[in-house]
């Protein structure tokens, strides 16, 4: 069993210093190289993140792997070759910036690949490698590797949504930052972040599917015993795209200024409906006191009932009271 899962390690680690040698050396990495430079991408970035580049061709991986004697069971249950029924096989990532994962202790457990394309609508944006033995997607967090001495030293650890943010924001000198790439946000994932601190600030992209997640996210991280803080960014902007638009510092004092806790973020988030209606003020109140409920820690819970309080000018009592409600109908 464990030498299985070693041989998926090794032959990830043959692919992902193959996919870098492709970005470097190969006739096509050009093509891939133009890409990241376009996105901003330094030599220093490309480096540290190892970076690579899956040639626009059916077999190069797999032929390379083969002839340099690794087997191909080992290339197939890591997703890397695919086997069809007829026997035919091909490579399952051509054409695209390879990015690969890392679990926490540095090695190469699957692959997040972009295509080139910018309005493709055959092919998706992003390919990820599928699950295996050792690639469980709701137990790695993207950047965790990189980023986990930072996190301790910071006491606090960045959330974004995409592999692109977790590399503007390191190059822009913020360190402590982690994607869930390609799964929203787990408790597994979770737990993986509570090994180096107990703080979250969640950056999750300026768009409704952006809010929806940060929503989840807050209520799970909240219900993992965490804290939890929330920036919101303009409409149409991702942590990426707005780094890059308005500079590391802008956007240093842009986060800081804007980290709302959950209530707060929630707060304003139904402030603009909430306004004049007394029906959508008390939907807001019951949404806040949801996620408060989440909170296994009852001295925390009683500090944000008092805050919510003050915000919505309510009686903590009442508040108190719809919590015990919420409580007996869980059961
Ligand atoms: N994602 C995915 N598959 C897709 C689309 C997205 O796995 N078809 C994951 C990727 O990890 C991606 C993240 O979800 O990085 C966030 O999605 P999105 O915001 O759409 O992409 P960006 O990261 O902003 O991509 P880019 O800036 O390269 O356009
Ligand atoms: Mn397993
Ligand atoms: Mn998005
Ligand atoms: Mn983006
Ligand atoms: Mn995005």
């Amino acid at each position: 069993e464990q030498s299985e899962k070693d041989s998926l390690f090794i032959v990830s680690d043959f692919a992902n210093k193959h996919f870098q040698q492709n970005l470097h050396s190969h006739e096509q990495g050009g093509i891939g190289m133009s890409y990241l430079k376009q996105r901003g991408m330094s030599a220093n970035t490309i480096k540290k993140f190892e970076l690579g580049y899956s040639v626009d061709e059916w077999t190069d991986l797999t032929d390379a792997a083969l002839k340099a004697g690794y087997q191909q069971k080992y290339l197939e249950a890591t997703g890397l070759t695919i086997a069809k029924e007829d026997g035919k096989k091909y490579d399952r990532f051509r054409g695209r910036v390879m990015f690969p994962i890392h679990n926490v202790s540095g090695r190469v457990v699957g692959f997040g690949a972009r295509t080139l394309k910018t309005n493709d609508k055959k092919s998706p944006k992003y390919l990820n490698s599928p699950e295996s033995d050792i690639y469980h997607k709701s137990n790695v967090l993207y950047g965790l590797f990189q980023a986990k001495q930072a996190i301790r030293m910071q006491d606090m650890c960045y959330m974004v949504e995409g592999y692109l943010d977790v590399l503007s924001l390191h190059q822009g000198g913020i360190e402590n930052v982690v994607a869930s790439s390609g799964t929203s946000l787990t408790e597994g994932q979770i737990k993986l972040i509570a090994r180096y601190t107990e703080n979250i600030t969640v950056l999750y992209d300026g768009d409704a599917a952006g809010i929806k997640a940060s929503l989840r996210g807050i209520d799970l991280i909240l219900e993992s015993g965490l804290n939890v803080d929330v920036v919101t960014f303009p409409e149409g902007e991702d942590p990426d795209s707005y780094i890059q638009k308005v500079g590391d510092t802008a956007f240093k004092a842009y986060i800081k200024e804007h980290a709302q806790d959950f209530i707060s973020f929630k707060t304003s988030l139904y402030a603009a409906e909430a306004k004049g209606s007394p029906v959508k003020k008390a939907e807001a109140i019951r949404e806040i006191v949801a996620s408060i409920a989440k909170i296994p820690d009852s001295i925390k819970r009683t500090v944000f009932f008092r805050s919510c309080s003050l915000i919505f000018d309510i009686d903590e009592q009442v508040l108190i009271s719809e919590y015990n409600k919420m409580q007996l109908q869980d059961r």
